[in-house]
């Protein structure tokens, strides 16, 4: 029998006399991580649709770095012109199942889930069901908790917008980071052979990834001349687009995914020029805004489950540390992913 949060219930998942209040990551202001401090907020209530979920493990992403820097400065009408309006941090979420509503039917209290939350460095966060997943099996809820921004970017990058086929050539920028290190799994898993660019420190972490070959971007230029590609994922070092039509074969596609950090107002100016540029030349110029959906995590469970994705953990950080690992994923040495545990 699910147990649906029915009228008169406790909505926030709370038992009888238990207090309504949790512990939270929060920023009141836009800024750096300095703005980020550990407080109390009230336990959030759901919606019909939406799932309660008793945070074991939230993920860090690069989305959650703009949404505390409030950058690049369009997003904002979507967050709050002044100030956040959701002070809580956080998205990528694996937890327990605390209470359900009433128009939920995949998930009931006490099964373990992973997936997209709002506000996921709490206690506490909500989720759509849409947006959920049944917990890949085996794996701790940190090692759950940093797939579903970065799994599903890298799988929908190669699977929808590049189209990936098994033996072709494929280039994955930023190959030790968070996307990074799905992509050159995921790509292999595809059939592809594999070059991942990454700095010197991050060769070895991507070559067990399993990339065919590893480019050192500090000694060598992937556009310099060597082996042409038919897909390349460009999520870091902004290449310029010439750059990247010199490294595609000639009926290649680029999938661009990697913003300017928030150095100008959309933070999509490159992307956008690509997309002009696509239609007069021979390649493929793509931009990709990745989609929340569980069914993506389930397919990222079914290449966990049969060994062609692991995800890559570099280390945990309790909730009172949020600030500090933020500052870690900005100076760009996090070896994949980190997770924060509650
Ligand atoms: N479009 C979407 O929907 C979407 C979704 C998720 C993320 N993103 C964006 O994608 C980008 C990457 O996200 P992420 O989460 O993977 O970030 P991340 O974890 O910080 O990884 C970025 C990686 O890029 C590497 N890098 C830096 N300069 C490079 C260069 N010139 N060539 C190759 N690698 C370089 C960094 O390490 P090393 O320099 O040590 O190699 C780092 O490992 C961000 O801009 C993020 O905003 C977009």
């Amino acid at each position: 029998m699910k147990n649906k949060v029915q009228a008169g219930a406790q909505a926030d998942g709370r038992a009888a006399g238990e207090t309504d209040s949790m512990r939270a990551a929060v920023r009141e202001v836009y800024g750096p991580a300095d703005v980020i401090h550990e407080s109390r907020r009230a336990r959030p209530r759901i919606k019909a649709d939406e799932v309660l979920i008793r945070v074991g493990a939230a993920g860090l992403d690069r989305g959650t770095w703009h949404m505390m820097t409030g950058k690049p400065y369009a997003m904002r009408a979507a967050t709050g012109l002044r100030r956040p309006r959701n002070q809580v941090l956080g998205l990528d979420v694996a937890g327990t199942v605390a209470a359900v509503g009433a128009a939920v039917t995949l998930f009931r209290e006490g099964d373990e889930v992973f997936g997209f939350g709002q506000g996921s460095f709490a206690e506490y966060t909500v989720a759509k069901e849409r947006k959920l997943a049944p917990m890949p099996a085996g794996l701790s809820f940190a090692q759950a908790a940093v797939v579903p921004v970065s799994g599903a970017t890298a799988l929908q990058a190669l699977r929808d917008a590049g189209r990936i086929q098994a033996g072709q050539n494929v280039l994955i920028t930023g190959a030790g980071g968070g996307v990074g290190s799905y992509a050159v799994q995921l790509a292999k898993a595809f059939g592809a052979t594999v070059t991942g660019v990454c700095s010197t420190a991050k060769m070895e972490l991507v070559r067990s990834l399993g990339a065919d070959h590893v480019v050192d971007y500090t000694r060598e230029d992937f556009a310099d001349g060597g082996p042409k590609y038919d897909l390349i994922l460009d999520f870091a070092g902004s290449p310029t687009l010439s750059r990247l039509r010199r490294a595609l074969v000639p009926t290649g596609t680029a999938v661009i995914g990697g913003s300017e950090q928030g150095g100008n107002f959309t933070g999509l100016g490159r992307q956008l020029r690509a997309l002009a540029v696509s239609p007069f030349v021979p390649q493929r110029f793509l931009m990709l805004i990745a989609a929340e959906r569980g069914p993506d995590l389930e397919q990222l469970s079914g290449f966990i489950a049969d060994g062609h994705l692991t995800p890559c953990l570099e280390r945990s950080y309790p909730l009172a540390l949020v600030a500090q690992a933020m500052r870690h994923l900005e100076s760009g040495s996090v070896r994949g992913k980190v997770a924060i545990t509650l």
